[in-house]
């Protein structure tokens, strides 16, 4: 039997780089040896977003950028979180064995606590039981996200085996996240530290067009430039280097490599051509989003076909919970 696999991200804009290389990149290379689930979180988006502005318009762009990027509705199976009710089912079982104080040191509910003090709300308190719910619902083993998700991929862990233990049962499996590579879990931002992010501000969206692209590298942070030969690099310009890693190609990397080591460097030179690799990379994907953004019928058939495999794998497990939990089983 194949493995089971399952990711989803939250239709809060558009994908970015470090989406596409933290977790959909995994996503292409796993959908063919793996049984996928990949779906969007628009109920995790509530969270965040209690009055999201046109949800069907920002779940349909996500979902086009799935397809975009290379995601094969013939092999995986995409859907639409709010598309399976079952999900919420098993979220509430999960809820009543989840501790305030587990669900209060997770370090994403503390940065939440602080950035939108005004809406902690019980979701965000619960956002991990939620996750997990989305995860084990189908028993997945692997859960392609970035470093950042690691940390609720382990309260899945947790709730399945705490699952188990409570009704002596063998039945969830224990999930583990999957990261593609070292470097690709935390793509950096443009603006000199921390990761690339769409709260952060500093994203290159893969729907960017080149003149976009050209624009934002052309005003990525640098240092004063190197004087000494071989000096370790500044955080800024590790991290354009760590970006020419994912974009360009040996030789580009070698040569700029060679220029900074021989303080000969012009950091001009390295955006533009890390601009023009970013964009090589980035206009077959905005071409195909475009594309597939004006097919609303075919989008819809999509999400419609992923729904039903998606309900039928939850529908199956949430009738077996119930027998495991006592209550009748349809
Ligand atoms: P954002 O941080 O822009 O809001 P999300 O939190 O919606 O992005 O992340 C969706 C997925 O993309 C998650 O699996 C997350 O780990 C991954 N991801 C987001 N940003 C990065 C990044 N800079 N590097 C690696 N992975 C990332
Ligand atoms: N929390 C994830 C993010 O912000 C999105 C997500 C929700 C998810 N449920 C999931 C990822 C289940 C993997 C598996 O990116």
């Amino acid at each position: 039997m194949k493995e089971i696999v399952v990711s989803g991200i939250r239709p809060t804009g558009n994908l970015h780089l470090g989406n596409y290389f933290g977790a959909v990149k995994s996503f292409i290379e796993m959908q063919h040896n793996c049984q996928c689930y990949f779906f969007i979180a628009d109920w995790h988006s509530l969270t965040t977003h209690p009055h999201p502005d046109n949800i069907r318009h920002n779940v349909k762009t996500i979902l086009a950028e799935y397809l975009a990027c290379g995601i094969d509705p013939a092999t995986a199976t995409i859907y639409v979180q709010s598309d399976v009710r079952e999900v919420a089912e098993l979220y509430l079982y999960l809820n009543m064995n989840a501790y305030l104080g587990e669900l209060e040191r997770v370090t994403s509910f503390k940065d939440k606590v602080r950035s939108q003090p005004d809406n902690v709300n019980a979701g965000l308190l619960t956002y991990p039981s939620l996750m997990a719910a989305d995860i084990i619902v189908h028993k997945a083993a692997k859960v392609p996200v970035g470093k950042d998700q690691e940390q609720h991929v382990e309260m899945a862990r947790k709730f399945a085996r705490r699952f188990n233990t409570i009704y002596g049962v063998d039945y969830f499996v224990e999930p583990a996240s999957y990261h593609l590579s070292e470097t690709a879990v935390k793509v950096p931002g443009l603006d000199g530290s921390g990761k690339m992010g769409k709260s952060e501000g500093n994203a290159i969206y893969l729907v960017d067009d080149a003149e976009t692209i050209r624009k934002k590298v052309m005003r990525a942070v640098t240092d004063a430039g190197p004087t000494v030969p071989n000096s370790p690099k500044s955080e800024a310009i590790a991290n354009l280097f760590l970006l020419l890693n994912i974009v360009s190609d040996q030789t580009t990397c070698d040569y700029f490599n060679d220029q900074y080591n021989a303080c000969t460097i012009r950091y001009g030179d390295l955006k533009k051509q890390l601009a023009e690799d970013i964009s090589r990379f980035c206009t077959p994907i905005r071409e195909r989003i475009l594309e597939l953004l004006k097919n609303d019928a075919y989008l819809d058939r999509i999400a419609l076909q992923g729904a039903e495999c998606a309900r039928a794998s939850a529908a199956k497990t949430l009738r077996e919970v119930r027998e495991i939990i006592g209550f009748r089983g349809n």
